[in-house]
């Protein structure tokens, strides 16, 4: 079989999208387009992944970091056929196939059929193309009187005859190497825009006698290039839609999936109940039998069977079968939370372990800790855990009792079946099977209330 090699173009300005940012490094679905379009070209098997990158290279280079992509530069951006002769380099033999690092929707089967339709046709070099209620803005595709493909005119180069035509050039297209190679040898920059266009190819391959494909493809939206940030919007609403139809054909249920926002990389186990409001981002990974939401948002998580999460927040943690978390918490990053493990409202966890079966069910700080099995953190225990310069590391054994609205002042230790009365303030280490009561004794002043009022 031929090499196949694709090119993806990433030089350009992005001038419509308004932005400090490379256009190609704008996200959807949490990822950013460049990256979309390097998965695609990975999943339909390219041998090499070639990135052309000009503006912004630097950004656009650590973005792709460590992903096997070679890059080539393109300093001046003198447009998409020039863009693809800085990578003249891998022209020699194989298949070519560009990609646009605009245009993150296409999908692997379309991609596919459009691969095996220029394959089996024999063709010389394809395009696909599809059909836009509004074509503004895009390359125009010309047919002759028998529907045989003729060229491709920009929108900015087109007359108002051309411009009526709603089948459009996606900026995708596959070539012999070194037909390419000849053609892009061959192109003028003789237009409005003074470019050299990757378009005019097709027409100089034709000229040559090969055979050309334009290979209409269905579904409109997946050839949607992004050059603005209307455009950006419309994307992620589509690729959103594309994700939750994909979990929800897997077994995960959504109420209201309008309000569920699930980015590209995060995994959902079957008979998962989303409900509305619910964000997963990241590196997410949900088991089975799940509840999220309503109103989480979860980032970089990794949550085991049967959990429940309500109205909270959580990054970069690990939750265990069965805990429970919410309404209203907050899970800071290297929250590790085990079986069973109850974390109720107004409670943050940072930087700790809760083992098996504990129970932290309200207004408590939990910081730079390690709490064993079976233990009760009562309401408002704060974790003091940092001395203004230093953070300082608080253990709490198995089946320990902390008491309402106690301080346990870091590096602090508190034994296996200890008790702790409500209310103290903990300095020193709580000694196995103790109760520790660091208080105030209660001094009543009887009758006191009385001789106050008379003395007014
Ligand atoms: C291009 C096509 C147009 C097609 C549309 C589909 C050309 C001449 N036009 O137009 O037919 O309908 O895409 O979305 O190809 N780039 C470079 N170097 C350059 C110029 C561009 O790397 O010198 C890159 C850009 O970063 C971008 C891609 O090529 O990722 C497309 O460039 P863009 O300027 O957006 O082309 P369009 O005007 O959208
Ligand atoms: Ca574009």
């Amino acid at each position: 079989m031929k090499k196949l090699k694709t090119i993806i173009l990433a030089a350009g300005y992005g001038k419509r999208m308004k932005s400090k940012l490379p256009k190609v490094l704008h996200k959807v679905s949490g990822v950013s387009m460049i990256q979309h379009v390097v998965d695609l070209a990975k999943e339909i098997g390219s041998d090499q992944v070639i990135c052309v990158v000009g503006h912004g290279r630097e950004l656009v280079e650590e973005d792709l970091k460590g992903q096997s992509v070679e890059f080539v530069v393109q300093a001046q951006q003198l447009g998409t056929g020039h863009a693809v002769k800085m990578a003249d380099a891998y022209l020699d033999d194989g298949e070519i196939l560009v990609l646009f690092g605009d245009a993150p929707l296409m999908s692997h089967a379309s991609l596919q059929a459009f691969i095996s339709h220029h394959r089996d046709g024999g063709y010389h070099a394809s395009l696909i193309s599809t059909l836009f209620e509004d074509p503004t803005g895009y390359g125009r595709i010309i047919r002759d009187e028998k529907g045989q493909f003729e060229k491709i005119v920009e929108h900015k180069d087109a007359t108002d005859q051309e411009r009526l035509v709603k089948e459009i050039n996606s900026g995708i297209g596959l070539f012999d190497a070194k037909l390419l190679r000849n053609a892009l040898n061959a192109l003028k920059n003789d237009n409005q825009q003074g470019e050299y266009y990757l378009t005019d190819v097709f027409e100089v391959i034709k000229n040559q006698g090969g055979n050309i494909s334009a290979y209409v493809t269905p579904d409109h939206y997946e050839v949607m290039g992004v050059n603005d940030r209307l455009a950006l919007a419309e994307a992620e609403l589509y690729h959103q839609n594309r994700i939750k139809r994909y979990w929800m054909l897997e077994g995960v249920t959504m109420i209201m999936p309008e309000s569920i926002y699930i980015e590209k990389n995060v995994k959902i186990g079957q008979d998962t109940l989303l409900q509305p409001g619910t964000r997963l981002r990241g590196k997410t990974v949900i088991g089975e039998d799940c509840e999220i939401g309503p109103d989480a948002d979860i980032a970089d998580t990794h949550i085991a069977n049967g959990v429940s999460i309500k109205y909270s927040v959580v990054t970069k943690s690990v939750i265990d079968d069965k805990a429970t978390i919410g309404p209203f918490a907050y899970l800071r990053p290297k929250s590790n939370i085990g079986k069973s493990v109850k974390i109720g409202d107004f409670v943050e966890v940072k930087n700790s372990t809760i083992e098996e079966g504990s129970k932290v069910s309200h207004l408590t700080y939990v910081g730079d800790g390690h709490v064993g099995k079976n233990v009760n953190l009562g309401c408002g225990v704060v974790f003091v855990n940092y001395d203004g310069k230093n953070k300082h590391l608080t253990v709490v054994e198995d089946n320990a009792f902390v008491g309402c609205n106690t301080n346990l002042i870091a590096p602090v230790k508190v034994g296996k079946d200890a008790y702790i009365a409500a209310g103290s303030t903990i300095t020193e280490d709580v000694p196995e099977g103790a109760l520790a009561i660091a208080r105030e004794r209660q001094v009543n002043k009887t009758d006191w209330s009385n001789k106050y009022q008379k003395d007014k």
